[in-house]
Protein backbone atom coordinates (compact mmCIF):
# COMPACT_ATOMS: atom_id res chain seq x y z
CA UNK A 1 0.00 0.00 0.00
CA UNK A 2 1.56 3.17 -0.97
CA UNK A 3 0.32 6.80 0.66
CA UNK A 4 -1.31 10.00 -0.49
CA UNK A 5 -0.75 13.26 1.89
CA UNK A 6 -3.14 16.02 1.10
CA UNK A 7 -1.22 19.57 1.97
CA UNK A 8 -2.62 21.46 -1.18
CA UNK A 9 -5.49 23.91 -0.88
CA UNK A 10 -6.15 27.24 -0.09
CA UNK A 11 -6.94 27.46 3.88
CA UNK A 12 -9.66 29.64 3.98
CA UNK A 13 -10.86 29.06 7.49
CA UNK A 14 -7.08 30.47 8.70
CA UNK A 15 -7.03 33.63 7.27
CA UNK A 16 -5.35 36.26 7.41
CA UNK A 17 -2.50 33.46 8.52
CA UNK A 18 -2.60 31.36 5.44
CA UNK A 19 -2.53 34.50 3.11
CA UNK A 20 1.47 34.20 3.84
CA UNK A 21 2.06 30.41 5.21
CA UNK A 22 1.05 27.24 4.02
CA UNK A 23 -1.64 25.41 6.81
CA UNK A 24 0.22 22.33 7.02
CA UNK A 25 3.76 24.30 7.73
CA UNK A 26 2.24 26.26 10.86
CA UNK A 27 3.06 24.46 14.24
CA UNK A 28 0.51 22.41 16.75
CA UNK A 29 2.79 22.93 19.85
CA UNK A 30 6.37 21.66 19.09
CA UNK A 31 5.76 20.37 15.53
CA UNK A 32 4.34 21.19 11.85
CA UNK A 33 1.18 20.32 11.28
CA UNK A 34 2.23 18.10 8.15
CA UNK A 35 4.11 15.51 10.75
CA UNK A 36 0.84 14.29 12.80
CA UNK A 37 -0.70 13.30 9.22
CA UNK A 38 2.79 11.94 7.72
CA UNK A 39 2.89 10.10 11.11
CA UNK A 40 -0.13 8.65 10.47
CA UNK A 41 0.95 7.02 7.11
CA UNK A 42 4.25 5.90 8.85
CA UNK A 43 2.51 4.20 11.77
CA UNK A 44 0.40 1.87 9.01
CA UNK A 45 3.71 1.20 7.94
CA UNK A 46 4.08 3.26 4.47
CA UNK A 47 7.15 4.52 3.21
CA UNK A 48 6.31 5.77 -0.45
CA UNK A 49 4.19 8.94 -0.17
CA UNK A 50 2.91 11.13 -2.95
CA UNK A 51 2.85 14.73 -1.26
CA UNK A 52 0.10 16.76 -3.08
CA UNK A 53 1.26 20.03 -2.90
CA UNK A 54 0.37 23.57 -4.23
CA UNK A 55 2.98 24.49 -7.44
CA UNK A 56 4.52 27.63 -5.47
CA UNK A 57 4.65 26.09 -2.05
CA UNK A 58 6.81 23.14 -3.49
CA UNK A 59 10.46 24.38 -3.08
CA UNK A 60 9.02 24.99 0.78
CA UNK A 61 8.19 20.98 1.33
CA UNK A 62 11.40 20.09 -0.75
CA UNK A 63 13.14 21.66 1.70
CA UNK A 64 11.36 20.53 5.26
CA UNK A 65 12.12 17.08 3.86
CA UNK A 66 15.25 17.40 2.13
CA UNK A 67 16.56 14.60 5.09
CA UNK A 68 13.21 12.22 4.82
CA UNK A 69 15.42 9.57 2.47
CA UNK A 70 17.26 9.56 6.10
CA UNK A 71 14.18 7.92 7.81
CA UNK A 72 13.65 5.62 4.54
CA UNK A 73 10.75 7.26 3.25
CA UNK A 74 10.35 8.01 -0.44
CA UNK A 75 8.24 11.25 -1.17
CA UNK A 76 6.91 12.15 -4.48
CA UNK A 77 5.90 15.37 -5.02
CA UNK A 78 2.56 16.02 -6.83
CA UNK A 79 1.74 19.72 -7.75
CA UNK A 80 -2.33 20.44 -7.72
CA UNK A 81 -2.35 23.55 -10.07
CA UNK A 82 -5.71 24.51 -8.58
CA UNK A 83 -7.45 23.26 -5.32
CA UNK A 84 -9.97 21.66 -6.68
CA UNK A 85 -11.25 18.92 -4.44
CA UNK A 86 -9.42 16.22 -2.61
CA UNK A 87 -11.07 13.51 -5.45
CA UNK A 88 -9.00 15.83 -7.83
CA UNK A 89 -5.44 15.49 -5.93
CA UNK A 90 -6.29 12.01 -5.56
CA UNK A 91 -6.49 11.54 -9.46
CA UNK A 92 -3.09 14.06 -9.80
CA UNK A 93 -1.14 11.91 -7.52
CA UNK A 94 -2.73 8.61 -9.47
CA UNK A 95 -0.67 10.25 -12.62
CA UNK A 96 2.31 8.37 -11.27
CA UNK A 97 2.54 5.09 -12.88
CA UNK A 98 3.56 3.72 -9.34
CA UNK A 99 0.63 4.75 -7.25
CA UNK A 100 -1.63 4.06 -10.71
CA UNK A 101 -2.85 0.50 -9.69
CA UNK A 102 -1.83 0.33 -6.34
CA UNK A 103 -3.69 0.28 -2.79
CA UNK A 104 -3.95 3.87 -1.30
CA UNK A 105 -4.32 5.19 2.08
CA UNK A 106 -4.65 9.13 1.46
CA UNK A 107 -4.57 11.28 4.58
CA UNK A 108 -5.58 14.45 5.06
CA UNK A 109 -2.52 17.23 6.04
CA UNK A 110 -5.11 18.86 8.63
CA UNK A 111 -5.69 16.13 10.76
CA UNK A 112 -4.27 14.81 13.92
CA UNK A 113 -5.47 11.12 15.47
CA UNK A 114 -4.10 9.98 18.63
CA UNK A 115 -4.77 7.03 20.22
CA UNK A 116 -3.21 3.83 21.97
CA UNK A 117 -4.73 1.57 20.13
CA UNK A 118 -4.03 3.03 16.50
CA UNK A 119 -0.74 1.24 14.87
CA UNK A 120 -3.46 -1.46 15.69
CA UNK A 121 -6.12 -0.28 13.93
CA UNK A 122 -4.75 1.48 10.91
CA UNK A 123 -3.48 -2.40 10.02
CA UNK A 124 -6.70 -4.20 10.54
CA UNK A 125 -7.87 -2.06 8.27
CA UNK A 126 -5.12 -2.30 5.85
CA UNK A 127 -4.74 -6.34 6.55
CA UNK A 128 -8.70 -6.37 5.36
CA UNK A 129 -8.30 -4.35 2.59
CA UNK A 130 -5.56 -6.36 0.95
CA UNK A 131 -7.15 -9.31 1.36
CA UNK A 132 -10.86 -8.43 0.51
CA UNK A 133 -10.66 -5.42 -1.12
CA UNK A 134 -12.90 -2.52 -1.12
CA UNK A 135 -12.48 0.91 0.82
CA UNK A 136 -12.20 1.79 4.40
CA UNK A 137 -13.65 5.15 5.90
CA UNK A 138 -12.68 5.78 9.77
CA UNK A 139 -15.17 7.31 11.96
CA UNK A 140 -14.54 8.99 15.09
CA UNK A 141 -17.99 9.69 17.97
CA UNK A 142 -19.03 13.36 17.97
CA UNK A 143 -21.66 15.60 20.19
CA UNK A 144 -22.51 17.49 17.32
CA UNK A 145 -23.23 15.07 14.31
CA UNK A 146 -25.07 18.11 12.10
CA UNK A 147 -21.27 19.55 11.75
CA UNK A 148 -19.83 16.98 10.16
CA UNK A 149 -20.12 14.19 7.60
CA UNK A 150 -22.14 11.15 8.95
CA UNK A 151 -21.92 7.47 8.33
CA UNK A 152 -24.61 5.29 8.68
CA UNK A 153 -23.13 1.79 8.99
CA UNK A 154 -24.53 -1.83 9.94
CA UNK A 155 -23.05 -4.42 12.72
CA UNK A 156 -20.72 -5.89 10.22
CA UNK A 157 -19.58 -2.52 9.83
CA UNK A 158 -20.45 -1.98 6.20
CA UNK A 159 -21.29 1.48 5.12
CA UNK A 160 -24.67 2.26 4.36
CA UNK A 161 -24.85 6.23 3.86
CA UNK A 162 -22.95 8.88 4.49
CA UNK A 163 -24.44 12.29 4.56
CA UNK A 164 -22.99 15.68 4.50
CA UNK A 165 -24.12 17.91 7.88
CA UNK A 166 -27.81 16.12 7.99
CA UNK A 167 -30.12 17.80 9.84
CA UNK A 168 -31.25 14.23 11.33
CA UNK A 169 -28.39 12.11 11.78
CA UNK A 170 -28.10 8.56 11.54
CA UNK A 171 -25.46 7.92 13.57
CA UNK A 172 -22.92 10.01 15.34
CA UNK A 173 -20.28 9.02 14.00
CA UNK A 174 -18.49 11.55 11.64
CA UNK A 175 -15.65 10.66 8.42
CA UNK A 176 -12.51 11.68 9.69
CA UNK A 177 -9.82 12.68 7.11
CA UNK A 178 -7.51 9.40 6.34
CA UNK A 179 -8.71 6.66 4.11
CA UNK A 180 -8.15 3.52 2.51
CA UNK A 181 -9.13 1.88 -1.29
CA UNK A 182 -7.89 -0.76 -2.96
CA UNK A 183 -6.17 -0.91 -6.55
CA UNK A 184 -9.51 -0.08 -8.53
CA UNK A 185 -9.38 3.63 -6.76
CA UNK A 186 -7.34 5.16 -10.07
CA UNK A 187 -10.07 4.04 -12.30
CA UNK A 188 -12.64 4.86 -9.80
CA UNK A 189 -11.18 8.50 -9.06
CA UNK A 190 -11.82 9.34 -13.26
CA UNK A 191 -15.59 9.08 -13.09
CA UNK A 192 -15.94 11.81 -10.68
CA UNK A 193 -17.54 14.65 -11.81
CA UNK A 194 -17.63 18.03 -9.81
CA UNK A 195 -20.00 18.87 -7.60
CA UNK A 196 -22.49 21.89 -7.69
CA UNK A 197 -19.09 23.68 -5.89
CA UNK A 198 -17.22 22.79 -8.72
CA UNK A 199 -15.47 20.45 -6.33
CA UNK A 200 -13.89 16.91 -7.12
CA UNK A 201 -15.45 15.65 -3.71
CA UNK A 202 -14.48 12.66 -1.93
CA UNK A 203 -17.45 11.55 -1.11
CA UNK A 204 -18.18 11.10 -5.11
CA UNK A 205 -14.94 9.23 -4.58
CA UNK A 206 -16.51 6.89 -1.77
CA UNK A 207 -19.71 6.67 -3.40
CA UNK A 208 -18.15 3.98 -6.47
CA UNK A 209 -17.36 2.01 -3.39
CA UNK A 210 -20.88 2.42 -1.59
CA UNK A 211 -22.50 1.40 -4.78
CA UNK A 212 -20.47 -1.76 -4.90
CA UNK A 213 -21.05 -2.77 -1.47
CA UNK A 214 -17.49 -2.81 -0.63
CA UNK A 215 -17.26 0.82 2.00
CA UNK A 216 -16.34 -0.45 5.06
CA UNK A 217 -15.94 1.82 8.80
CA UNK A 218 -13.80 1.11 11.18
CA UNK A 219 -14.91 2.87 14.50
CA UNK A 220 -12.48 4.92 16.63
CA UNK A 221 -13.86 4.46 20.18
CA UNK A 222 -13.22 6.43 23.29
CA UNK A 223 -9.38 6.87 24.08
CA UNK A 224 -9.15 8.48 20.78
CA UNK A 225 -8.45 12.28 19.67
CA UNK A 226 -9.16 14.01 16.24
CA UNK A 227 -8.71 16.97 15.45
CA UNK A 228 -8.75 18.85 12.10
CA UNK A 229 -6.69 21.87 12.90
CA UNK A 230 -8.17 24.23 9.98
CA UNK A 231 -9.66 26.55 12.18
CA UNK A 232 -8.12 29.01 14.86
CA UNK A 233 -9.91 27.45 17.69
CA UNK A 234 -8.83 23.96 16.58
CA UNK A 235 -5.37 24.93 15.74
CA UNK A 236 -5.13 26.19 19.26
CA UNK A 237 -6.89 23.03 20.88
CA UNK A 238 -5.08 20.56 19.21
CA UNK A 239 -1.40 22.37 20.39
CA UNK A 240 -2.57 22.43 23.96
CA UNK A 241 -3.63 18.54 23.39
CA UNK A 242 -0.55 17.73 22.56
CA UNK A 243 1.52 19.65 24.68
CA UNK A 244 -0.96 18.53 27.75
CA UNK A 245 -0.07 14.75 26.75
CA UNK A 246 3.57 15.28 26.06
CA UNK A 247 4.37 16.86 29.59
CA UNK A 248 2.19 13.99 31.28
CA UNK A 249 3.75 11.28 29.85
CA UNK A 250 7.35 12.29 28.44
CA UNK A 251 6.52 10.75 25.87
CA UNK A 252 6.07 12.26 22.07
CA UNK A 253 3.13 12.13 19.48
CA UNK A 254 3.73 12.27 15.69
CA UNK A 255 7.76 12.24 16.44
CA UNK A 256 8.31 10.63 12.80
CA UNK A 257 11.90 10.14 13.56
CA UNK A 258 10.42 7.69 16.45
CA UNK A 259 8.34 6.11 14.52
CA UNK A 260 11.14 5.24 11.59
CA UNK A 261 13.26 3.90 14.35
CA UNK A 262 10.95 2.20 15.72
CA UNK A 263 9.16 0.75 12.60
CA UNK A 264 12.67 -0.62 11.88
CA UNK A 265 13.56 1.61 9.29
CA UNK A 266 16.88 3.25 11.15
CA UNK A 267 18.87 2.12 12.85
CA UNK A 268 20.07 3.45 16.40
CA UNK A 269 23.26 5.19 14.77
CA UNK A 270 20.98 7.62 12.44
CA UNK A 271 18.62 8.20 15.33
CA UNK A 272 22.02 9.45 17.62
CA UNK A 273 23.12 11.84 14.36
CA UNK A 274 19.41 13.21 14.22
CA UNK A 275 19.58 14.18 17.70
CA UNK A 276 22.77 15.51 17.53
CA UNK A 277 21.67 17.58 14.49
CA UNK A 278 18.67 18.94 16.58
CA UNK A 279 20.62 19.28 20.07
CA UNK A 280 19.92 22.48 20.89
CA UNK A 281 15.96 21.38 21.42
CA UNK A 282 13.69 19.56 23.69
CA UNK A 283 13.05 17.48 20.23
CA UNK A 284 16.74 16.47 20.08
CA UNK A 285 16.87 16.06 23.83
CA UNK A 286 13.79 13.64 23.63
CA UNK A 287 15.43 11.50 20.00
CA UNK A 288 18.54 10.76 22.15
CA UNK A 289 16.62 9.76 25.25
CA UNK A 290 14.88 7.46 23.34
CA UNK A 291 18.51 6.01 22.00
CA UNK A 292 19.89 5.61 25.22
CA UNK A 293 16.87 3.99 26.53
P1 LIG B 1 -10.00 21.62 3.44
O1 LIG B 1 -9.78 21.93 4.87
O2 LIG B 1 -11.32 21.12 3.02
O3 LIG B 1 -9.67 22.90 2.54
P2 LIG B 1 -8.50 23.93 2.74
O4 LIG B 1 -7.27 23.29 3.32
O5 LIG B 1 -8.31 24.62 1.43
O6 LIG B 1 -9.03 24.92 3.87
P3 LIG B 1 -10.28 25.92 3.92
O7 LIG B 1 -11.52 25.08 3.97
O8 LIG B 1 -10.03 26.65 5.19
O9 LIG B 1 -10.20 26.83 2.74
O10 LIG B 1 -8.91 20.57 2.95
C1 LIG B 1 -8.66 19.41 3.66
C2 LIG B 1 -7.23 18.98 3.42
O11 LIG B 1 -7.02 18.61 2.07
C3 LIG B 1 -6.21 20.02 3.75
O12 LIG B 1 -5.14 19.37 4.41
C4 LIG B 1 -5.79 20.57 2.40
C5 LIG B 1 -6.01 19.42 1.46
N1 LIG B 1 -6.50 19.79 0.12
C6 LIG B 1 -5.74 19.53 -1.00
O13 LIG B 1 -4.60 19.03 -0.89
N2 LIG B 1 -6.25 19.83 -2.23
C7 LIG B 1 -7.48 20.38 -2.40
O14 LIG B 1 -7.90 20.61 -3.54
C8 LIG B 1 -8.26 20.66 -1.21
C9 LIG B 1 -9.63 21.27 -1.33
C10 LIG B 1 -7.73 20.35 0.00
Amino acid sequence: MKGILLAGGSGTRLYPITLAVNKHLLPIYNKLMIYYSLSLLMLAGIKDIALVVNPHEKEMFKHLFKSADALKLKLNYVEQDKPLGLSHAIMKACEFPEFKDSPLMVVLGDNILYGHTLPVTLEKAKKHLMERGGAYVFAYHVPDPQRFGIVEFDQEGRVLSIEEKPQNPKSSYAVIGVYMFDSTVSEKVKKVQPSHRGEYEITSLLEEYLKEGTLKVSLLGRGFAWFDAGTHDSLLEASEFVATIEKKTGLMIACIEEIAYINGWIDIDTLLKIAKSLSKTGYGKYLKRLAEE
